[in-house]
């Protein structure tokens, strides 16, 4: 059983397989039916401990569009909540017979224990555990990237060889940091960190990465600046930056932003926090692609669930299937 836990699982060839798949999966988007026969008569599980808008939805537009039928589970409202543990709530929605389960969890490596315990069969894909992984959001992310820094087709086959891509904010607590770190390296790209001293993870110096705490330096050297949301929820109240300190600090601005080459796009992972991290002013600019790594999100979800449960025909079979 083939699953999907880690960014840092994935080799390159393994990666950029996945973004030329999403590929053609974004075709299907440009189409007035938006739907593939490829997962017809297999169930999907939705698994969400941990609130989510763009992972949820966007999983579940790609299980659709691949004609799966599928389930949603939120632990708000379920038995969770009088008790029920991981496993009983997995075996429970495994007894009614499903191929594969989208987990986010708040707890690191719930997904990983999952995949090995032996509790269930089904495929594991993360969405999102603790502070650890969200390798599916890593994917979107370089999905973007290779389609503006390198083209839409002029991209596929392509690694982010030589991109130089950083990273600002709350490091500490971002599932999206590590796996972008992870996945960005296995595709040659180099990446640099920034963040308050208080925000960069013990240990960072083993990351295959390079850490910084000035950022008006490394902005001209960026060809993606991909801002992080202070993560309030995962901190004691006493940590908190105040808001005016962080953003005059590591905030990104409309002068910040002209500092960058005019080609670097400015990402962010969502939800964003405005006049926090980012300026409504840079969140609403064509640089901006907060939007397009949405859309994105779908196609990728797509990729990674028909590379995984789907058949062994290449994609553009079922395209032309379709197109009958
Ligand atoms: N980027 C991301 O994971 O957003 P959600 O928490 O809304 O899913």
């Amino acid at each position: 059983k083939r699953h999907l836990i880690s960014a840092a699982d994935l080799t390159r060839d393994d990666a950029v397989r996945i973004l030329d798949t999403a590929e053609e999966m974004a075709r299907v988007a440009d189409r007035p039916i938006k739907k593939l026969p490829t997962l017809r008569g297999r169930t999907v599980v939705n698994l969400f401990f941990e609130d989510s808008t763009r992972t949820r939805i966007s999983f579940e537009a790609a299980e659709k569009r691949l004609s799966a039928d599928v389930i949603n589970f939120s632990a708000k409202g379920s038995s969770v909540s009088k008790g029920e543990s991981l496993k009983d709530t997995a075996q429970t929605l495994e007894a009614m017979g499903v191929d594969a389960v989208v987990i986010r969890h708040g707890a690191s490596g719930a997904p990983y224990r999952l995949a090995t315990s032996g509790w269930i069969d089904a495929t594991v894909i993360n969405a999102g555990d603790g502070t650890h992984q969200h390798p599916t959001q890593a994917l979107l992310d370089a999905f973007t990237m290779r389609r503006r820094l390198i083209g839409r087709d002029a991209g596929v086959g392509q690694d982010l060889s030589g991109k130089r891509i950083t990273i600002v904010g709350d490091v500490l607590h971002s599932r999206v940091a590590r796996s972008n770190v992870d996945l960005l390296h296995t595709l040659g790209a180099e990446v640099t960190l920034v963040a308050p001293p208080t925000l960069v993870p013990v240990g960072v110096d083993h990351w295959p990465c390079e850490v910084a705490y000035d950022l008006d330096s490394v902005l001209p050297k960026s060809d993606a600046v991909m801002m992080l949301r202070v993560q309030r929820e995962r901190m004691n109240a006493a940590f908190f930056p105040t808001e005016r300190e962080y953003s005059r600090r590591y905030g990104l601005d409309g002068d910040r932003m002209a500092k960058m080459p005019e080609h670097a796009i400015v990402m962010h992972p969502g939800p964003m926090v405005r006049g926090m991290e980012i300026t409504a002013e840079v969140a609403d600019s064509e640089r901006c692609t907060v939007v397009e790594q949405v859309a994105n999100g779908v196609s990728i979800r797509m990729a990674v669930l028909y590379l995984l449960l789907g058949g062994n025909e290449p994609a553009v079979t079922h395209t032309r299937t379709e197109e009958k």
